[in-house]
């Protein structure tokens, strides 16, 4: 009932920022989905008789794969595998799956974000036990097996059905179609104050949430209508759809664009969010006001003793390198670590393992915990509601206050979009030779204080990551980071990101753009952006 099957390398299996993405016509080649799937079990050692859980977003091409990863999973020796039912798994539930049910690791298909369909983005990641994404040393021998693979292994027999839950038998091996939402629900009703919400939504606290057609459709609407009595109609795009409607699942100011108009409106919700295409991400609106994802964290981190799960106090704080520094300023005022750390959330793992760091965020939408090992969109959601149902205050007035108390920082990111990669690269290549005479230059109003290539040393397990981005700070506390993205499928992406640090309160009201404008321009001039890339305007500014 098993074969094995021969085959040929691709050159072009190295996993990125979150794992292998590609378009789905480069996953449809033959045996290129298997060579990914035989590389990671080939990495892996020890995992005979034990669990695999399985899921993803629902993108167009994530049953066949998923039938494809079962199969091999049979084939390789595995003894179960755990997968929701429909194939639907949001990211953050599969990692709390593989938790709970102490599996060996999993296989998350998604590409997050990115749009979905026949031309589309496809995924594949690879999480361990502790259910966070692959360590860079995995996901490296990983690639060094997509090199040189000969053969994989694969059950030869019928599709799964994974419409059904319960549980079948393939090759030897138990599959077991899972509810995909109702762990993850549970989970959730332990850490928030789930009748306090309901009081307050019940008191006429009107939210809406925009799961964009993505994995989080099923989940928002169980857990904010059914579980926490939202108004019906409260969840909008709750059916996962294979293209997301032919809409970018990406929770910004830009893909998102109806949500927000809908929150600057007259008559507008208190309460506004949406997540992305694997539901890990989140972006939060409150009536008139967007909060910028890396204030959003310190909010979060702030506020987080109102919620039951974190009324001990968190241990520390991470946040990824470009993130702000507002997260910093809660951390010293609660007198806890702080943790700066590459791009990705998978740098985040060993601090939550080693109980370094309860609360953890990106600039780029996401936000999590120590309960589980992955970004949490809905996480995030229930969070700021936990906050507002105890506070009895608007977003405006619990930002506001945070502001006075902690100082604003101005955050924008400029994103690039599908730039030249030669022009983007040797961008990066003139910024990184120029780095040493730096210090001391004087733009306009800004002088340069130190320029850096990011470099992080892992305090648990002493890995280090180097070229991690570059970093431009000014006398006073401004900066601007550049770095390439690493989950792009065309082209470069190029990333700037630019902060501004104003602890007057006087000043908290200006248009961050206008708050920015001297820095964005200093970016420019120090990177060559508009001559290199041949653009003058960002493709999405967050
Ligand atoms: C982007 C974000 C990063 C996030 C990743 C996966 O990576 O910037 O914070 O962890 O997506 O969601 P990038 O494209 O910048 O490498
Ligand atoms: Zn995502």
């Amino acid at each position: 009932m098993t074969k094995t099957v021969n085959t040929t390398p691709y050159t072009d299996q190295k996993p990125g920022t979150s794992g292998l993405r590609k378009k789905v016509p480069v996953f449809q080649q033959p045996n290129y989905a298997e060579n990914f799937i035989q590389s990671i079990f080939d990495s892996l050692e020890g995992f005979a008789g034990k669990t695999l859980v399985i899921g993803g977003d629902g993108r167009f091409y994530n049953r066949e794969v998923i039938q494809i990863a079962i199969k091999m999973a049979a084939a390789n020796g595995f003894g179960r595998v755990l997968v929701g039912r429909g194939g639907i798994l949001s990211t953050p539930a599969a990692s709390h799956v593989i938790r709970k049910y102490e599996a060996f690791g999993g296989i998350v298909l998604s590409a997050s974000h990115n749009p979905g369909g026949p031309t589309e983005d496809f995924g594949i990641k690879y999480n361990i036990g502790n259910g966070g994404p692959a360590p860079e040393k995995v996901t490296d021998a990983i690639y060094a097996h997509t090199k040189t693979i000969e053969t994989y292994k694969i059950a030869d027999v019928a599709d799964v059905n994974l419409d059904a839950e319960g549980e079948q038998e393939v090759a030897g091996m138990t599959v077991q179609v899972i509810n995909p939402v109702s762990d993850y629900a549970e989970l959730m009703e332990t850490l928030f104050d789930f009748p306090a919400i309901r009081s307050h939504l019940a008191g006429g606290f009107r939210i809406v949430f925009d799961a964009m057609s993505a994995v989080t459709g099923p989940y928002a609407k169980e857990i904010l209508e059914n579980r926490l009595g939202a108004a019906k109609g409260s969840v909008l795009n709750f059916v996962p759809l294979p293209d997301f409607g032919g809409h970018h699942p990406d929770p910004n100011l830009v893909h998102a664009r109806a949500l927000y108009e809908e929150m600057m409106g007259d008559d507008a919700p208190d309460f506004g969010a949406a997540s992305d295409g694997d539901g890990d991400r989140n972006l939060i609106i409150g009536k008139g006001i967007f909060v910028t994802p890396s204030d959003s964290l310190a909010m979060l981190a702030a506020n987080a003793t109102l919620a039951p799960g974190y009324a001990k106090g968190l241990a520390g704080i991470a946040r990824s390198m470009p993130t702000s520094g507002a997260a910093d300023r809660v951390a010293e005022k609660l007198g806890i670590g702080i943790y700066e750390t590459p791009t990705g959330w998978k740098f985040f793992g060993n601090l939550l393992d080693a109980g370094l760091a309860t609360i953890c965020g990106e600039e780029s939408a996401g936000t999590g915990s120590s309960h589980v090992r992955e970004k949490d969109g809905l996480w995030a959601v229930l969070l700021w509601l936990n906050i507002l149902a105890v506070r009895k205050e608007s977003v405006v007035d619990i930002a506001r206050e945070h502001w006075t108390t902690y100082g604003r920082n101005y955050y924008s990111r400029h994103d690039y979009e599908e730039v030249d990669s030669a022009a983007a690269n040797g961008l990066m290549d003139a910024l990184r030779s120029q780095l040493a005479t730096l210090p001391g230059r004087k733009l306009g109003d800004l002088t340069i204080e130190t320029a850096d290539d990011f470099s992080y040393h892992d305090p648990v397990d002493h890995s280090v990551s180097n070229n991690q981005g570059i970093r431009i700070l000014f006398e006073g506390g401004s900066r601007v980071v550049f770095r390439l993205s690493g989950t792009g499928t065309s082209g470069a992406t190029l990333r700037v990101y630019i902060e501004r640090f104003e602890p007057d309160a006087a000043k908290h009201d200006v248009d961050t753009q206008v708050a920015l404008a001297d820095l964005i321009e200093a970016a420019d001039t120090l990177a060559g952006i508009k001559e290199r890339t041949g653009r003058t305007e960002p493709t999405v500014i967050t």
